[in-house]
């Protein structure tokens, strides 16, 4: 094979991802100025129906070498940053709620409280962005029986759970999947034919936002609180081959949830002593309007090289911001919140979360706190 034909080919091949740069950035400018138009005409950023003639155009005109199944992968994904693109561009067409008609599903939240909940708010942008006929309800409740039964009855095709029913709610859905069962909490509702069934999409949110940090194998979390978001941490951490520490201030509820999951429980007064590479805080130490308050001193924080805390208001606790003039990359629990919803979006609807437009509604409301 010779040298200087494999270069020139090389040299072909870079000639043609500039040009497709270049194109790639032409049609993003055409997006956005769709994204405009639409948000400007309250129009709905997801299209089935567009969608679909363009991979059906797209295979008409196909000469190959690409199959069909590449192309559709291909531009699948610029389609998909299309949105993405278009969603940014949209202006506040999304944050209300959509047109309710006779065939509009509802979802919502069970809690008590619920007013703060930033769930309707995300929930329902992704959904007029995505031009879903649904719509997403706060339902402060105090019989979680009564309010299951009703929800059967009426017909409503999902629900989050939060405090204080996570645990409560476990007994009374007709399937549950292995995961929420381990974790012991149930935070999402889908109801179907058959019966309630309850899943757990916390884990999964702990799992994304400590990713945003580092690398979880291997690494060793230290865990502050044995509470309901340290299960979700626990587990989360655990199950990709993550380290985990607990401490908690009630000694025996700590080490009852270290020897559940198998891992080490540490008395709190010995936090000094402990190293890691994460510190996690799932305690409300921190929280409005306790905002002066902190877990642990500044002397801690330096043996950490990331600090994450499940608190997001204020969006940057003083533990976050000590721990970032140590050094330490920081993580806010907006993100575990986050990535709890758009799993669960995506587990309701079956369609791809508009994760960008779903952060800035409930960064932009955070913001305003
Ligand atoms: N970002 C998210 O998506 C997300 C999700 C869930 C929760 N959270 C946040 O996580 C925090 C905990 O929620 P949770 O549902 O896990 O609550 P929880 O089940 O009530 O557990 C709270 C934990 O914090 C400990 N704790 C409470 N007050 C403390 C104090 N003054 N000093 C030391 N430890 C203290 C408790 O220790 P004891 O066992 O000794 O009582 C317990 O281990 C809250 O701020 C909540 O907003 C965030």
């Amino acid at each position: 094979m010779s040298e200087k034909f494999l270069d020139a080919l090389r040299c072909r091949i870079e000639d043609l991802d500039r040009d497709l740069l270049k194109l790639l950035n032409e049609r993003a400018t055409v997006s956005v100025k769709i994204g405009r138009l639409k948000a400007e005409n309250s129009l709905s950023i997801y299209d089935r129906e567009r969608e679909a003639s363009i991979f059906g155009y797209l295979a008409d005109q196909n000469k190959g070498p690409l199959s069909a199944s590449q192309i559709h992968k291909i531009f699948g994904e610029i389609i998909r940053v299309s949105r993405e693109l278009q969603s940014i561009t949209g202006d506040d067409s999304t944050a209300g709620i959509g047109e309710v008609s006779g065939t509009t599903a509802i979802y919502g939240i069970l809690g008590n409280p619920v007013a703060h909940s930033m769930s309707p708010l995300m929930h329902n942008a992704a959904f007029r962005r995505l031009g879903i006929n649904a719509l997403y309800l706060p339902f402060e409740i105090e019989d979680l029986e009564g309010a299951l039964a009703g929800m059967k009855a009426l017909g409503i095709k999902g629900a989050s759970v939060t405090h204080p029913f996570k645990r409560r709610v476990l007994s009374l859905t007709d399937e549950i999947d292995g995961t929420a069962e381990t974790i012991g909490a149930v935070n999402t509702l889908v109801f179907e034919k058959g019966g309630i069934r309850g899943t757990n999409t916390d884990w999964v949110g702990a799992v994304k936002w400590l990713e945003t940090l580092l690398p979880i194998e291997g690494r060793r979390f230290v865990v502050l609180g044995a509470g309901g978001a340290a299960r979700a941490v626990v587990f989360g951490v655990m199950s990709k081959g993550g380290q985990v520490t607990v401490l908690n201030r009630s000694a025996a509820r700590g080490k009852a949830l270290a020897d559940e999951f198998g891992c080490e429980f540490v008395p709190f007064a010995e936090v000094e002593k402990i190293r890691g590479d994460c510190l996690v805080n799932t305690t409300p130490v921190g929280m409005y309007p306790n905002i002066a308050q902190t877990p642990v001193s500044k002397g801690v924080l330096r043996h950490y090289r990331a600090v994450a805390d499940a608190i997001y208001n204020p969006l940057k606790t003083l533990l976050l911001r000590e721990a970032e003039a140590e050094g330490c990359k920081v993580a806010s629990g907006f993100e575990m919140f986050l990535f709890q919803g758009t799993e669960q979006f995506a587990l309701w609807t079956g369609e791809e979360p508009p994760v960008a437009l779903m952060r800035e509604v409930v960064l932009e409301r955070l913001r305003a706190l």
